[in-house]
């Protein structure tokens, strides 16, 4: 291939956009050049999502876009879990595409890239026989300031509607010390916000002697000297333990922040999903970051419509959004995937009744919202400045509690704010976000 230039697009969450730094670190030592689109590219890389079918279709869109480009000395690569779920058979689906390779297999890339170079038209990695995780220190970072680090890859659950354990394969941690040393070299490199990731973060578990559970990796992660917050996504509520909160409690860098997917309320919804907790156990986990020391932001995700939701089931949904009144959620339609065992469950919800349901989700959660941003109103917020909006004449800011908080600045002598952490008084609120005016004293 000449010109060893490329262009890579991601869809999905922050495990692919984490995936995608690796790539463009692993491809740029390889001597090959990043660019901005793909009409410019030799190599265009499209790093893809499986979780629900609409994810799935943007990538076959992007391919349908430039099919005609084929031949003419581009090679396409199709990346992530798109890639592991379909396999082989995208090379009928879209003949022009070079390459399959699902994120199990990224530590084979520099392998895949010569055998491509090479002029190989079929290249695939999509073994999910692995108990390596995907490390290295030629990640490319997107943010400045906050840098993500895996910490545990794959999952080992079982939910009856999910493709990722199918997509990502089976749960490894990384040996915790790796985690701190990249944690320390980043501080180094003067980030100050991390966040750790995983499918299931809480069941990490360092496979070095040390043997550290989440909640200990945590509070070494917290003690690295130059970090100031650090997130983690995202937690699976059976594994989610109360040492956890206990030592989000002893360290301020924690962020104030839980999110905690229950996908319903039901208890024998639960069950059909295979969730391995019931309302009552999901409750109580709540009940520890309620009663904890410091006040945190609690967060979910909820599925509308799996097969066999009734009524009952749906109304124990909205029930536990009354009691726990989240801060914020993400909310789904069920989305049938393939390899999972929902496929095979009757009483499929129609498309209709989902969209009711996800709207009156959206609607109670927006007023609920509406009243926990209003009581923000009068604060004092620590930010830590993300961005800037010329437009509206403010800088953007995000809260340890993972608000949205825009600001004005008294002294617009030009200087840019952006990465520092500065106390911000709330003066607005939104469903979605904070209005404030910076606190500094001149
Ligand atoms: N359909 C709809 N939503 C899904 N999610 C995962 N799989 C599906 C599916 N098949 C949602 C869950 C999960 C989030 C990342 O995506 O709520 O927590
Ligand atoms: Fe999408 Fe899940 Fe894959 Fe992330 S792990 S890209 S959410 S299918």
């Amino acid at each position: 291939m000449s010109g060893r230039t490329f262009y890579i697009e991601t869809f999905g969450c922050q495990m692919n956009a984490h995936d995608s730094e690796k790539v463009v670190g692993t491809l740029v030592a390889q001597g090959y050049t990043q660019v901005e689109t793909p009409e410019e590219a030799h190599l265009v890389l499209y790093n893809t999502c499986s979780i629900r079918d609409k994810a799935e279709q943007k990538v076959f869109n992007r391919l349908q876009q430039f099919k005609r480009d084929a031949g003419k000395g581009k090679v396409f690569g199709v990346l992530g879990c798109v890639a592991q779920q379909e396999g082989e058979k995208i090379f009928a689906r879209a003949p022009h595409v070079s390459l399959v390779a699902g994120s199990a297999s990224y530590t084979k890339l520099p392998q895949m890239l010569v055998q491509l170079e090479a002029g190989n038209r079929r290249v695939t990695g999509l073994s999910l026989e692995t108990d390596e995780t995907f490390d290295t220190p030629l990640t490319r970072r997107d943010n400045p300031h906050r840098a993500y680090i895996t910490i545990i890859e794959g999952c080992d659950k079982s939910c009856a509607y999910c493709v990722v354990p199918f997509t990502r394969g089976p749960e490894r941690s990384r040996a915790g010390e790796s985690v701190l040393a990249e944690a320390r070299r980043l501080a180094e490199q003067g980030y100050t916000e991390i966040q750790l990731l995983g499918q299931n973060v809480n069941s990490y578990r360092d496979p070095s002697a040390a043997g550290w559970d989440f909640a200990t990796l945590l509070g070494r992660v917290a003690q690295v000297a130059g970090i100031r917050r650090v997130r983690y996504t995202t937690s699976h509520p059976r594994d989610f333990v109360k040492a956890i909160v206990d030592v989000m409690d002893e360290n301020s860098v924690l962020c104030d922040h839980v999110h905690l997917p229950v996908q319903s309320g039901s208890t024998r919804l639960l069950a059909a999903m295979d969730r391995q907790y019931t309302r009552d156990e999901y409750r109580r986990r709540i009940e520890w970051i309620k009663t904890a020391k410091r006040k945190y932001s609690i967060t979910t995700d909820i599925i509308v419509g799996f097969p066999g939701e009734t009524d009952a089931d749906f109304q124990h949904t909205l029930d536990l959004l009354d009691e726990v009144q989240y801060d914020s959620l993400f909310s789904f339609k069920y989305s049938a995937r393939p390899h999972t065992a929902a496929l095979a469950m009757p009483d499929a919800i129609p498309e209709e009744e989902k969209q009711r349901r996800l709207a009156i989700v959206q609607e109670k959660q927006r007023a609920i919202q509406i009243r926990r941003n209003a009581d923000r109103i009068g604060t004092l917020q620590e930010v830590l400045v993300e961005g800037r909006n010329q437009a509206l004449g403010q800088w953007i800011g995000r809260t340890s509690d993972n608000r949205p908080l825009n600001f004005t600045h008294r002294d617009e002598g030009g200087a840019s704010l952006l990465g520092q952490y500065l106390p911000v008084r709330v003066t607005r609120s939104g469903p979605n976000s904070l209005v404030g005016e910076s606190a500094t004293v001149e």
